[in-house]
């Protein structure tokens, strides 16, 4: 693998997300059979926040030492970044301290600009447009309880977000169909859609994307959604509300879906709204295996970013 950078899954090859995979559920098995890794001694990784995070911040942090390195955690806050320091410069002096940068943050070209100007690996860890490691998690787990990607569908309903966006990048890696219906205004980026669209043809993964829940539900082995009010859009809470009723995934919309379907979310949740306590408690949920997948799909980033 040649990674230089992990910012959008849409970056990198079909072969390389199969590498990246695989490297995954090794180290998981591996750490769970109480081997010690090393791969990454010696090495910090710079954790930049600009946003609240409970499972990005701790999962880094944990796979840094379950490695051998050494994470740092930066609030953008406390940092100059936060008064106004140029990201070009905070790119070349950290660069010259660390051996990568994690950065969660609102504007994606800062992630962009932070890998352009600096020269160690940078990782994002979500932006208002992607959320890359997430859609990673997401596919390790949905491997995990089906045995395969491949041939799979998923239904993302709800807001076409970020998580929608790496999901759909993700699927037409995995060669996984996938249907996003949003509410109309909501729709996912043209771009990432056409760009999914385009990389689906190697691996013959069919995008679709409507308004409509129930045709998107149809066949789902897997359904996903995620928060209707993203991180930064906390003033549009109340007319979000009104406008995504129709998109709740609860047991109605559920059993459009295979028998068998699993239930997927990013977490953090909120019940009652995106989402009812009866699916994302329920059998059909694996909503904390795909949490914990966060720090073994994360790890294999880190070892083919920074690993000896
Ligand atoms: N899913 C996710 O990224 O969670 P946090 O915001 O808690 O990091
Ligand atoms: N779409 C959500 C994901 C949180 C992990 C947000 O950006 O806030």
């Amino acid at each position: 693998m040649n990674l230089k950078h992990f910012i959008s899954i849409h970056d990198i090859s079909v072969a390389e997300f199969h590498e990246l995979m695989d490297l995954a559920l090794k180290l998981k098995k591996e750490h769970k059979a109480g081997v010690k890794h090393t791969m990454l001694e010696g090495k910090t990784l710079g954790m930049i926040f600009t946003k609240s995070s409970t499972r990005t911040r701790i999962s880094f942090e944990v796979g840094m030492y379950q490695l051998g390195g050494h994470p740092m955690y930066l609030n953008a806050n406390d940092m100059q970044l936060g008064r106004g320091e140029s990201i070009y410069d905070t790119a070349n002096v950290m660069s010259r301290f660390v051996d990568g940068i994690m950065i969660r943050t609102y504007d994606h070209q800062d992630v962009l600009d932070l890998a352009k100007f600096g020269s160690v690996p940078v990782i994002n860890a979500l932006t208002d447009h992607l959320h890359p490691c997430q859609a990673m998690a997401d596919l390790m787990t949905v491997y995990e309880h089906k045995g395969k990607l491949e041939g799979l569908k998923l239904a993302y309903v709800g807001d076409g977000n970020n998580v929608a966006h790496s999901l759909l990048y993700a699927c037409a890696k995995a060669g996984m169909h996938m249907s996003v219906a949003t509410p109309k205004g909501y729709e996912c980026d043209a771009e990432v859609v056409k760009n999914a669209m385009e990389d689906a043809k190697e691996t013959g993964a069919v995008i679709t994307v409507t308004n409509d829940p129930k045709e998107a539900m149809k066949d789902a082995d897997v359904v996903c959604t995620d928060t209707w009010t993203s991180m930064g859009q906390e003033a549009e809470k109340a007319e979000r509300v009104k406008i995504f009723q129709d998109y709740q995934v609860n047991k109605e919309l559920f059993a459009l879906a295979k028998e068998d379907a699993i239930f997927i979310h990013c977490l953090p949740a909120y019940r009652g709204y995106e989402v009812t306590e009866d699916i994302i408690d329920g059998p059909m949920s694996v909503v904390f295996d795909e949490a914990e997948n966060r720090l073994h799909a994360q790890k294999a980033i880190l070892v083919a970013l920074m690993g000896k």
